[in-house]
């Protein structure tokens, strides 16, 4: 077992390559109540857990961003008072990133914050979602725009959970891996480069190593910026045009798939503007391919793209901001690019 250090708002661990069953029964010590949230889909995983006198209370939510909704909130706080839970109780989010975002907003937001533990159950969840306390559910709209930051006392990392992931959603969950390795750890994209996805997902070894090393750059970037007030917004290379792609696609593509393409396309742009050369171009669509991950996106209008980047969070009025980075790990900040610029970008991910 591995465990990385997060030190933001409070401290806690992120326990990894664990067993997620023993790792959780240390953390039931003491407790009176403990609420356990997971999908619908994923019950039969769920076991009946003992520990000394305490109350264990099972609550499904629907699967996948089903969860992240105002009315399975709704039916959770009433669950939670006719459960008596108090601000001593604890509540567990067993899931991908949609349940632990969920379980980490019921446990902000019910008598004003109790202790929660993530246990994430896929890449996506682990790497990025369960670490980092952001919690949150969907309004009509758009995703996320509810929440708290909130930060668990643990994460439970046990790679086992993977075994069981569709191929579409282990590649989905690389995709912020790959992120990773271009904003901070060379290593993850030496790991990975050459590789393809059932080549990573048939060795348990590599797939754990991949994991720790995005967790220990999630841990680092969220210890100096909990709030996202600076630093953490170099976990979104690669997320602004991704945002605008699965906003336009309705969420038909994972966002993971849509950061993909997100990926290409700020490096289409960092090489028009002359930051990064053809080579680090070719990097990312290379190991994007590997994965079978979308690089480009053809059902886009430009305007309208165009109006969803600027309304992504690091845009400020109409001034267009993007996270760049001129080399491996070499993070820098892109503000009102030349639109002759974007639009060349734009012309190499859409064909
Ligand atoms: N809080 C944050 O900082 C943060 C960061 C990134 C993403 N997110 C959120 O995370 C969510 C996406 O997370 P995701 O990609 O894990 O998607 P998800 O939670 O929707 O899960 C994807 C699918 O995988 C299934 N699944 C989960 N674990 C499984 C397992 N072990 N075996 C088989 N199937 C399994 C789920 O039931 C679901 O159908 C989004 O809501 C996004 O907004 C939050």
């Amino acid at each position: 077992m591995k465990v990385i250090q997060v030190d933001a708002e409070r401290s806690y661990s992120v326990f990894i390559d664990t067993n997620w069953k023993d790792s959780l029964q240390d953390l039931f010590e003491g407790r009176e109540r403990v609420a356990v949230f997971f999908s619908e889909s994923m019950k039969m995983s769920i076991p009946q857990f003992e520990c000394g006198d305490t109350e264990f209370f099972y609550f499904p939510v629907p699967d996948s961003e089903g969860a992240k909704s105002a009315k399975v909130l709704m039916q959770v706080w009433d669950w939670l008072g006719a459960a008596g839970f108090t601000r001593t109780d604890l509540i567990i989010g067993i899931g991908g990133g949609a349940v632990t975002d969920f379980s980490g907003f019921a446990a902000a937001s019910w008598l004003r914050g109790l202790d929660w533990v993530a246990v994430p159950t896929t890449v996506a969840g682990m790497v990025d979602a369960a670490v980092g306390g952001k919690t949150g559910i969907n309004s009509d709209y758009g995703k996320n725009l509810i929440g708290a930051f909130h930060s668990p006392i643990a994460v439970i990392v046990d790679s086992r959970w993977l075994e069981t992931l569709s191929d579409r959603d282990f590649a989905a969950g690389l995709a912020e891996v790959v992120k990773t390795g271009f904003i901070s750890d060379t290593k993850i994209l030496e790991i990975m480069d050459g590789k393809s996805l059932s080549e990573i997902r048939q060795s348990s070894a590599l797939t754990i190593e991949l994991v720790e090393r995005s967790i220990a750059v999630k841990a680092k970037v969220v210890s100096g910026d909990f709030k996202e007030s600076f630093d953490r917004e170099i976990l979104n290379y690669g997320h602004t045009f991704g945002h605008a792609v699965e906003l336009h696609s309705k969420y038909a593509l994972r966002h993971g798939e849509s950061v993909s393409i997100g990926l290409v396309f700020i490096a289409e742009l960092l090489f028009e503007l002359g930051l990064i050369d053809s080579d680090l171009v070719k990097m990312h669509r290379r190991l994007l391919e590997n994965l079978n991950l979308p690089v480009s996106y053809k059902d886009g209008v430009w305007p309208d793209l165009l109006a969803h980047m600027r309304m992504d969070k690091k845009s400020r009025g109409n001034v267009l901001r993007f996270v760049g980075i001129t080399g491996i790990g070499k993070t820098q900040r892109v503000e009102a690019p030349p639109e002759s610029a974007l639009l060349k970008a734009y012309e190499r991910v859409s064909k």
